[in-house]
């Protein structure tokens, strides 16, 4: 089947409504993705005929629910490449897979005057944990530089990979520059120096086929609301030895394996990370959004992002807009950061609004990259499988119009 993103745009719903009275021209997709109908009914299946708690009962209905529920796992595990479905552990998202390696691997292996190395592109959600953590243990943060074309400073990898460097934790793709990172080349001089590798996939994984043994990770982590699936659930994957040896993370029910009144026994992975009753709809809702981008071929959805994606730089570039992050177009995503001379990043996204447009404005979760590109804001246009040609002329027209009000 080819890829035909007007067919794909009658599975949403939302489209089939209008926002200021105008066709809704949905460009926000790198914030929160749009759900279509296969997802939205399974999680109503869910609960019109499997709800029950599950791993904890033996009745055939909590039997359903376990099967679900365990189903989304593999389907999860399968979609990055996961050895095995026990190497995955459901969070409620990128965010909070990345703080449970905070407050169980980090905190086992990282001492005062370790390293741990992130990027300048970080999106807070890996930046904010290792400055808290780094405060509490007196380890040391340091920042992989990027250049002016927003890549990261490969080059400078020796003299920040060194025998201090506990972690390496990088995003495979920015949130606002749309850089696709080399994360197999920083992972080889990470594991060089016995470092581990995170890599967060929240913009990855919705949009690129890759595989966690290819990328030679030892934690990923991604989020379901991006890739079309409900909010609530995500994923940090981690290998299995690691996952073995890490402390509990979150203490309660179904965590456990035996308990007295003043200690108790781990359940075996991932259950161990996973206290109290989890997240189910939105685990299985994410892995029917791992059914559905699968149904549609990841190598289709990255070809559809890439057409689209130079033809939005080609249109901003002939109203003169700036763009930030690589010119090459295979070197990233269907993001795109851009400002206009005379418009305010935040005045923009509200008059290209009133045309049904929705796009986002501001720092992006990444204030020290705006720092970097030496700049308060962006505006920012990201694509999906539901955007069209005629989407991109939308904007390019309401982005005119924004100029004008301010000409
Ligand atoms: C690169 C990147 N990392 C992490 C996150 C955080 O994801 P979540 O809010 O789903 O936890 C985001 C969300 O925008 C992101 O773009």
């Amino acid at each position: 089947m080819t890829f035909d993103a007007a067919v794909v745009r009658k599975d949403f719903p939302i489209f089939e409504t209008e926002t200021r009275g105008k066709r809704l021209v949905y460009l926000d997709s790198a914030n929160t993705s749009q759900k279509p109908r296969q997802v939205l009914d399974r999680i109503t299946q869910f609960y019109e005929t499997e709800n029950a708690n599950v791993h904890r009962a033996v009745y055939e209905l909590s039997e359903k629910a376990t099967a679900a529920y365990e189903g989304a796992r593999a389907a999860c595990a399968r979609f990055i490449g996961a050895p095995a479905p026990r190497s995955v552990v459901f969070t409620r998202g990128t965010t909070e897979s990345i703080n449970l390696i905070r407050f169980t691997w980090a905190r086992q292996n990282v001492r005062e005057g370790d390293e741990i190395l992130i990027t300048e592109m970080e999106h807070h959600s890996n930046l904010i944990p290792w400055q808290l953590f780094v405060q509490e243990t007196g380890s040391i943060l340091r920042h992989l530089p990027i250049d002016d074309d927003g890549r990261l400073r490969t080059d400078l990898l020796e003299e920040y990979v060194t025998e201090k460097t506990k972690l390496v934790s990088l995003s495979l793709m920015s949130n606002v520059l749309g850089t696709i990172n080399p994360v197999r080349t920083i992972a080889d001089a990470a594991h060089a120096v016995g470092a581990k590798v995170l890599v967060d996939a929240a913009q990855a994984a919705p949009h690129l086929r890759f595989d966690v043994n290819d990328l030679d990770a030892d934690f990923l982590a991604y989020s379901s609301h991006k890739m079309c699936g409900p909010t609530g659930a995500g994923v940090l994957w981690g290998r299995e030895e690691l996952l073995e040896e890490m402390p509990p993370f979150h203490g309660g029910g179904e965590m456990i394996r035996e308990v007295w009144a003043d200690r108790a026994t781990w359940n075996e992975i991932p259950y161990k990370f996973e206290a109290g009753t989890p997240n189910l709809a939105q685990a299985v809702g994410m892995g029917a959004a791992v059914d559905y981008l699968e149904g549609l071929g990841m190598e289709a959805v990255r070809e559809h992002e890439l057409e689209l994606t130079r033809y939005a730089l080609e249109r901003l570039e002939s109203i003169g807009a700036t763009i930030y992050g690589p010119r090459e177009l295979h070197d990233r995503g269907g993001v795109v950061s851009f400002n206009v001379e005379g418009v305010h990043p935040h005045d923009m996204s509200t008059i290209v609004d009133q045309e049904g447009v929705c796009i986002r404005a501001g720092h992006h979760c990444a204030q020290p990259l705006m720092r970097r590109l030496g700049v308060p804001a962006t505006a920012r246009a990201s694509f999906y499988i539901y955007n069209t040609p005629e989407d991109v002329d939308v904007l390019i027209e309401a982005v005119e119009k924004s100029k004008g009000w301010f000409a």
